[in-house]
């Protein structure tokens, strides 16, 4: 630990003046936008959401990674609750996003930022439990860039920092994940909050607040598919088990829990894992996935090693060495990389009706040998 807080005073200097997160790995550049969807029959529910969306342009700009208010709580709030000696708020503060601009250029400047077409298949991204979605913008991004609109969401009465477009913060201090049980009540809300994205993509008007360059224009429904991180990933789960529109469900490192699934579940789920995860409740939850299911593990990860952390330390230049058994030895740009591919091949194929391809079928073996097939079913 002493040599870990030395580490924390040598690189403050360096990113004081902000660095900038490498271009997302697909073939296109991205938008980010962020705004409100409300939901009515819940109390006027107010959700903060990031969109993400696949563009060309010439030149993009950094954008902060995240609101100041909300890395300045949730950097000291990782610290802790990894037991790190290393507070995470400078790195949230100076990460840069790179995108492209929609905003209306100056005079000696072209607006060159094209989105790519509008008929773009939709990934919910899920955060884990407590976690702000903009500690998932670096995958969001990474998801955009291969041709997906992406929406990510804060929960109410769940997220440790929530910040609105006006600036103001709330803060919610959740439940200590000691056990499932205490976890699960977190599920439905989530389950709920993904029907009002849902909703939204179909209402005109919300979509035209929500991205007024684009104007009142509804999203298309037919091909979505959610993905999600620890209790995002069972959130995914649930979510498509009550939710037809859900058409391909991501889970990354969460064994499943929570009430029984509908017995009429048969979407297609994916489960992207930390080694050992069969230790874990997996095999009891087996019978209730009825539908294409690909379990696989990873070496060299731990369970932060599927969101963005790592991506940040590596983008700010840490010592990854002393951040192994919170971040995994997994090179971070790599781990996103397979992340990513495993994700995409598995969502297009649900979208397409058939499930399958070079990397789920153990022919890129060489490219990520990291990745152990623990079960494949249905496809
Ligand atoms: C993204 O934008 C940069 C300009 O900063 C450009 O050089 C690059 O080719 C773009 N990438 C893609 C995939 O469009
Ligand atoms: C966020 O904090 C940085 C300094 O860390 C400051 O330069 C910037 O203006 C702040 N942004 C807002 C929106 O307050
Ligand atoms: C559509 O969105 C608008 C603007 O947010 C909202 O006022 C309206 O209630 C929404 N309609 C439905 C059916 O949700
Ligand atoms: C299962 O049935 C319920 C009730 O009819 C329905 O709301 C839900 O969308 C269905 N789930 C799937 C995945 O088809
Ligand atoms: C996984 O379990 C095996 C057998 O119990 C053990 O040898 C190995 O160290 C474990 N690996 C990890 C990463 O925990
Ligand atoms: C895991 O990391 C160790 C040490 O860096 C390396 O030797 C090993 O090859 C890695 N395992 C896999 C499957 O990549």
């Amino acid at each position: 630990m002493k040599s870990m807080l030395s580490t924390v005073l040598t690189i403050l200097p360096s990113i004081t003046a902000g660095f900038s997160i490498p271009t997302p790995p697909g073939k296109y550049n991205i938008t980010m936008s962020s705004g409100v969807l409300i939901d009515h029959s819940r109390g006027d529910r107010a959700l903060m959401v990031s969109v993400f969306q696949p563009a060309e342009c010439r030149s993009v700009v950094d954008v902060p990674y995240m609101p100041n208010a909300t890395a300045a709580y949730q950097g000291a709030y990782i610290g802790k609750l990894f037991k790190l000696d290393f507070d995470f708020s400078p790195l949230l503060l100076q990460a840069r996003l790179p995108v492209c601009s929609v905003s209306t250029p100056s005079k000696d400047q072209i607006n060159d930022c094209s989105p790519v077409e509008d008929d773009l298949p939709v990934i919910i991204l899920s955060s884990g439990l407590s976690s702000p979605r903009g500690l998932f913008h670096i995958l969001a991004s990474a998801l955009a860039s291969e041709g997906f609109t992406v929406f990510t969401a804060d929960h109410p009465g769940e997220t440790n920092v929530i910040t609105y477009p006006d600036g103001h913060s709330v803060t919610f201090v959740g439940p200590d994940p000691v056990s499932l049980d205490i976890i699960a009540p977190y599920i439905q809300p989530r389950v709920l909050d993904t029907r009002l994205i849902l909703d939204q993509l179909s209402n005109a008007t919300a979509m035209g607040e929500l991205f007024p360059q684009r104007g009142p224009r509804s999203f298309p429904t037919d091909r979505i598919a959610m993905v999600g991180h620890s209790l995002g990933g069972v959130t995914a789960v649930h979510a498509a088990a009550q939710d037809s529109r859900i058409r391909a469900v991501v889970d990354w490192d969460q064994q499943l829990f929570g009430p029984a699934l509908s017995p009429n579940f048969t979407t297609p789920v994916m489960f992207f894992n930390r080694p050992n995860s069969t230790k874990l409740n997996w095999l009891d939850a087996w019978p209730q996935i009825q539908g294409p299911m690909f379990w696989a593990e990873v070496a060299n990860t731990t369970h932060q090693t599927f969101f963005d952390p790592p991506m940040l330390l590596r983008a700010a230049g840490e010592d990854l060495a002393s951040f192994a058994d919170f971040a995994g030895t997994i090179d971070a740009e790599h781990m996103l990389r397979m992340q990513v591919a495993y994700a995409l091949e598995w969502v297009k194929g649900a979208f397409a009706g058939k499930i399958g391809g070079p990397i789920l079928e153990g022919q890129e073996q060489d490219k990520f040998p990291e990745v152990t097939v623990i079960e494949r079913r249905g496809f």
